[in-house]
């Protein structure tokens, strides 16, 4: 999809962007039970936008959830991107159970430091790819293996995995196939659109079965996401903190492709914060 046709073609559709942040109630509306001024909040706006800013009107039963307990306002911004994308396509769409050995091509990004979490947490061998100065952290978040993607191909090395993710888009299916079992899935998280749309009959014809699409961005996952961080089983890495007047190196480091984790963006002194990526 261009970004011109999603954002504006003769200007921008959306003038404050920003698609998740954490921060705390300032004010409700009067039938409004749920939350009080001073709650710790999480929430993504998602598609709708308007997260870069010191205030967000949000409806009170939207996407919208009480700040994991555990997490400081940094880490908490950073959870509803990585860890509800990781969330949907390894449990609601790819269902990965106990015992599956699950390969994850991205395992440092924001989504890819998720998935391994969750795969853990699902009970799954996991095998991370990732570079070296990454091996450290993808082991410490509880992955089995490390493959260093500059020194080893993880699809020409015979090894067969019930579950392939891909979260960088340099595993189209072509190349995932070499190392998916028989009737194993492929979660196509990030990849080229030819490859989204031809994916699905390509795995099918070769027996396997491929997974991607958009990720659900509803309440309950987030829900349920805080629930996996407040019982320990998932907590975000941020590569690094900026502050607003940083927001372009912000978004020049997210766009270079390889932060680590989630980049936070503060937009008014603690604890308003917003995440840009
Ligand atoms: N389908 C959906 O609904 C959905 C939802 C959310 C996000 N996404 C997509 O998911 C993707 C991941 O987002 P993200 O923020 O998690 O990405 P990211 O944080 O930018 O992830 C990049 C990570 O991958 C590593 N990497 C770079 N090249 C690699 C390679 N060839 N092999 C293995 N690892 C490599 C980088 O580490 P090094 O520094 O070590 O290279 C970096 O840590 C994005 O394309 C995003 O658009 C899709």
């Amino acid at each position: 999809m261009s970004g011109d046709w999603f954002f504006g073609i003769r200007g921008l559709r959306k003038q404050v962007l920003g698609t998740e942040f954490s921060g705390v109630v300032e004010a409700v509306g009067q039938d409004v039970t749920r939350y009080a001024p001073g709650d710790a909040v999480i929430g993504y706006p998602g598609a709708g936008f308007g997260a870069h800013a010191e205030y967000i009107a949000m409806p009170a039963d939207g996407k919208l959830v009480r700040k994991p307990f555990t997490l400081g306002f940094d880490e908490a911004a950073a959870v509803p991107f990585g860890a509800t994308t990781a969330y949907d396509f390894l449990v609601n769409k790819a269902a990965i159970t106990s015992g599956e050995r699950v390969l994850i091509n991205g395992a440092s990004g924001a989504v890819g430091t998720a998935s391994v979490q969750i795969a853990k947490f699902l009970g799954a061998e996991v095998t991370a790819v990732a570079s070296a100065k990454n091996a450290g952290l993808v082991r410490k978040l509880g992955a089995e293996h490390v493959i260093d993607y500059n020194e080893r191909d993880f699809a020409a090395e015979g090894q067969l995995y019930d579950v392939v993710v891909d979260t960088v888009g340099t595993a189209p299916f072509v190349r995932t196939r070499h190392a998916l079992r028989p009737g194993g899935r492929m979660v196509m998280i990030s990849g080229k659109t030819s490859d989204m749309i031809l994916g699905p009959l390509k795995a099918r014809l070769a027996g396997r079965r491929m997974i991607n699409g958009v990720a659900s961005e509803s309440r309950e996952n987030l829900e349920t996401v805080v629930k996996l961080i407040n019982d320990g089983f998932y907590r975000p890495v941020i590569d690094r903190t900026d502050g607003f007047d940083e927001m372009r190196l912000a978004h020049a480091h997210v766009d270079a492709g390889h932060k680590t984790g989630s980049v936070v963006v503060r937009v008014a002194d603690a604890p308003a914060l917003k995440l840009v990526g």
